[in-house]
């Protein structure tokens, strides 16, 4: 059975020597959560924050990470230099990686596959804009980006991904889809990775919601069937939210 996975995506906030004291103080949460507590801080950050949270159950993410694994890609990061501070996770095609820095399907598919064959945990985010869900394609939108993102990859590899959905027009605007709204499309998506894959995969896939998730809302937002948890952004800056969010089910 899948287990809920509560994740703080920090993005471009924190110092290294602000990121370490955060993380120190989600050390002991996650150690006594009944879910996956996850955090994903910048590149520079990571090597202090792994020092801080040795020997934990806490799971330290990266943002982000080059489609090869080294030479002439000036400002990138490789998945060795992340395998080699410990890092065991990634999270791939959020959609500020999408919209902002364009980053495509095929590019994120192939940092997927990098990733797994480095032995990482990778959480892929999915999620349609504003004007794709007006116009009533926000399932179309997140099928392709789950068809595209997972293509080439074994049911094996499957129990290494940890899905994100994430509708953008949620994101940062304090807009949060309704828990029914969220359950649609994750009920959705869990039928669509069935038919990629096979029931079993998609019962085993833990998926979660981002976008504007706070301790007020975030009940509601776990009590559906087909939501697994959280990826974080602005609730997961400081310790006392981020603690309600880890909490949600005590
Ligand atoms: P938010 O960000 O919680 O600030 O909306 C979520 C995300 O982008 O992962």
């Amino acid at each position: 059975m899948r287990s809920y996975m509560i994740a703080g995506n920090w993005k471009m906030n924190k110092t290294p020597a602000e990121a370490v004291e955060l993380a120190k103080a989600i050390v002991p949460m996650a150690n006594a959560a009944n879910c996956e507590v996850m955090i994903a801080p910048s590149f520079v950050c990571l090597p202090g924050v792994m020092d801080a949270v040795k020997g934990s159950k806490l799971i330290v993410a990266a943002q982000n990470m080059a489609n090869e694994e080294e030479g002439a890609f000036t400002g990138e990061t490789s998945v060795l230099m992340l395998k080699d501070l410990g890092v065991k996770m990634v999270v791939l095609g959020h959609s500020e990686r999408r919209h902002v820095y364009g980053e495509t399907n095929e590019v994120i598919n192939e940092k997927v596959k990098l990733a797994l064959k480095h032995g990482l945990r990778v959480d892929l985010c999915v999620g349609e804009l504003l004007e794709e869900r007006e116009a009533g394609k926000a399932e179309e939108v997140c099928f392709e980006q789950l068809e595209k993102g997972l293509a080439g990859l074994s049911k094996k590899d499957m129990s290494n991904i940890v899905i994100a959905y994430e509708p953008v027009w949620a994101i940062g605007t304090g807009k949060t889809a309704t828990p029914d709204d969220a359950e649609a499309i994750h009920g959705s998506c869990r039928k669509k990775i069935a038919q990629l894959f096979d029931n079993e995969v998609a019962e085993n896939t833990i998926i979660q919601y981002g976008g504007s998730v706070k301790p007020e809302n975030v009940k509601d937002l776990m009590a559906m069937k087909n939501i697994d948890g959280g990826l974080i952004g602005g609730a997961s800056l400081k310790a006392d939210s981020f603690e309600a969010l880890v909490n949600f089910n005590k």
